[in-house]
């Protein structure tokens, strides 16, 4: 009868163990289920190697990595700030209040016609690009877009703000072009906000459009508020291309960085 208890009491041992073991490797195990650890930043000239692990089509290298940029080597630096032609390292950047005189000389400013640019957005890693009238706010370096509801654009900015923007002279000669390229975040203002009627008031020469439609001002606001809705891109980064430039001895691409 001794026995039998004791060896009774060994198995409850045992199987009490078992369990605490058990309980024990449970969390280990979730570790091991967890996702890998994510794949190391890349260089923009990294390629990956034939014992990299699979990547399925539509998948792109960032979406695992981080892209490093190398600033400092690529083309458009050099052009902007190192030695390029006849420019040492530093020479022939224009002062921040003469690029902007250039970007208003170009896109205007508030209240003026809009103009006409390429408005790139990007979804899943597909980028669209599409035609768009924009006004410039030169003082809060904002640009301001009037537009119809329920477009693809519009569709990518609501889940994807970074866009990109182009404005630029049709191409003549090799030392007669004019570009500017914008790198920003883009908002979407409704009719439902306050904001969307000021934007219209100082921002946006719609008043045409009220004329043309034998409205007034505030008519004519309240009656596109239900189908159109106001973008307002704040500009991070312009680039601007002008072999004019050249003339002053300055470098034909300028930058201006939002700080
Ligand atoms: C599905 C995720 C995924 C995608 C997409 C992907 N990689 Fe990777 N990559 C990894 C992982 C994970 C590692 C680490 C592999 C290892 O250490 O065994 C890695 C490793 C690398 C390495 C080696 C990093 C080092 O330590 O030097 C390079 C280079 C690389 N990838 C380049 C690329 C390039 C270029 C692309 C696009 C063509 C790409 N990868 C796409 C997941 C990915």
């Amino acid at each position: 009868m001794k026995k039998v208890t004791l060896m009774l009491s060994i198995i409850m041992g045992l199987c009490v163990f078992a369990a605490y073991a058990g309980m024990q490797t449970a969390p280990d195990k979730k570790e091991k289920t967890k996702e890998p650890a994510p794949a190391e930043a890349i260089a923009i000239t990294a390629e990956a190697g034939i014992d990299h692990p699979e990547v399925e089509e539509g998948i792109t290298c960032n979406d695992c990595h981080e892209i490093k940029l190398d600033a400092n080597t690529s083309a458009t630096q050099a052009w902007l700030t190192e030695d390029y032609l006849k420019w040492s390292k530093g020479e022939g950047i224009l002062p921040e209040a003469k690029i902007w005189q250039e970007i208003v000389t170009n896109l205007g400013r508030k209240k003026d016609k809009m103009r006409t640019f390429i408005l790139a957005t990007c979804l899943n890693n597909i980028p669209l690009s599409t035609t768009a009238e924009f006004a410039l706010d030169p003082e809060k370096k904002v640009l301001y877009g009037l537009h119809e509801k329920g477009t693809q654009k519009l569709l990518h900015i609501r889940k994807n703000p970074k866009v990109s923007l182009n404005w630029h002279k049709e191409f003549e000669t090799f030392n007669d072009y004019r570009c500017i390229q914008i790198i920003g975040r883009a908002e979407l203002i409704e009719g439902t906000s306050p904001e969307y009627d000021k934007i219209l008031i100082e921002a946006i020469d719609y008043e045409e459009g009220a004329k043309k439609k034998k409205m007034t001002p505030k008519q004519f606001r309240d009656s596109i508020k239900s189908y159109m809705v106001v973008s307002k891109i704040t500009i991070d980064q312009i680039t601007v291309a002008n072999y004019a430039f050249t003339h002053d001895d300055y470098r034909i691409y300028q930058r201006w960085v939002r700080k």
